[in-house]
């Protein structure tokens, strides 16, 4: 997990160049924004007021999907009122947005050949750019992709794709840490990094998988986030150092990317 330099960050009123719906609920918002798409890795995230009124009061959290130029892509699940919000986004509407937040998956590492992304659910808004990220470094890529059912698998712009389904509606029927587990084994003797977004359930199976065969993990965790830098005190985790001692950070602070050996999910 590289950390960034709090320095780069600005308030910005971005304008909504499109608002692709893929599904009845996930859509993809794009922006235009210079700015940020000179200065966003991936990991990262943005806050967004979603409103100019006080309903939501708060700024949501979103991980930059993609950058296409001067322009920044934004994957949206509905569920809430500030998501709703940017899923009916139209062209031309324009929302103040605080960024680059948080640190950045390690895709820079030079100690792994083979990086495995396991997505959650909208844990795959944040996989095209790290898939491109890794790439650019001669990283061999794969994703492992999860959803509840079909109409909500999404592998858009992301390649050699292992897909699990709760219903069994296509690929692998369960969980998508089961389908990693299942696939581990080609990978033996590689060097490996595995990745991970999703809930903070999924996350847990996940690392404790890795944790237990030795494997390199780190995930973005998730949480109410209602600032994004530091002052609301809404978004504690704790983590463990290698003393065993425990101590309580604030995720916006110290992730949202963090090293599985350390997380200690009981808490969150
Ligand atoms: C670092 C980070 C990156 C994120 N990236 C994305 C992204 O790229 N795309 C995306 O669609 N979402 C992303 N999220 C989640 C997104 O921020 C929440 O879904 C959003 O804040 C919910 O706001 P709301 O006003 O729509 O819902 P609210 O009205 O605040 O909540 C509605 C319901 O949704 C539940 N809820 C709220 N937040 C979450 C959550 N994080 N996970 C599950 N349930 C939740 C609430 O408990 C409540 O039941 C990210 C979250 C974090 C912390
Ligand atoms: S989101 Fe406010 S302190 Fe972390």
């Amino acid at each position: 997990m590289a950390s960034y330099s709090s320095s780069l960050v600005r308030d910005e009123c971005l304008e909504v160049v499109d608002n692709q719906h893929l599904t009845s609920s996930i859509s993809i918002l794009s922006l235009h924004a210079p700015y940020f798409a000179s200065v966003l890795r991936a990991g990262q995230f943005l806050e967004i007021r979603t409103s100019d009124s006080f309903i939501p009061l708060l700024r949501r959290p979103f991980s930059i999907h993609r950058v296409v130029g001067e322009y920044i892509e934004i994957m949206v699940k509905v569920f809430g009122i500030g998501s709703r919000q940017l899923y009916h986004a139209r062209k031309g509407d324009r929302f103040q947005t605080l960024a680059p937040l948080g640190n950045t998956f390690s895709y820079e590492r030079d100690d792994f050949d083979v990086a495995l992304l396991v997505s959650g659910g909208i844990g795959v808004a944040p996989m095209p750019m790290l898939e491109e990220a890794l790439r650019a470094r001669g990283k061999v890529v794969y994703n492992f992709v999860g959803a509840r059912t079909a109409e909500e698998v999404i592998t858009r712009y992301l390649s050699n794709v292992f897909v699990a389904t709760d219903d069994g509606s296509l690929g692998y029927k369960g969980n998508v840490v089961a389908l990693l587990s299942e696939h581990l084994e080609q990978f033996r003797g590689a060097r490996i990094r595995v990745f991970g977004c999703g809930s903070n359930r999924m996350l847990d199976a996940l690392c404790k998988l890795c944790n237990a065969r030795h494997l390199d993990c780190e995930v973005s965790l998730e949480s109410m986030m209602g600032c994004g830098i530091g002052i609301c005190y809404g978004c504690p985790i704790r983590v463990r150092n290698a003393n065993g001692h425990v101590r309580t950070e604030l995720l916006c602070q110290y992730g949202s990317v963090v090293d599985a050996r350390t997380i200690v999910f009981d808490d969150i």
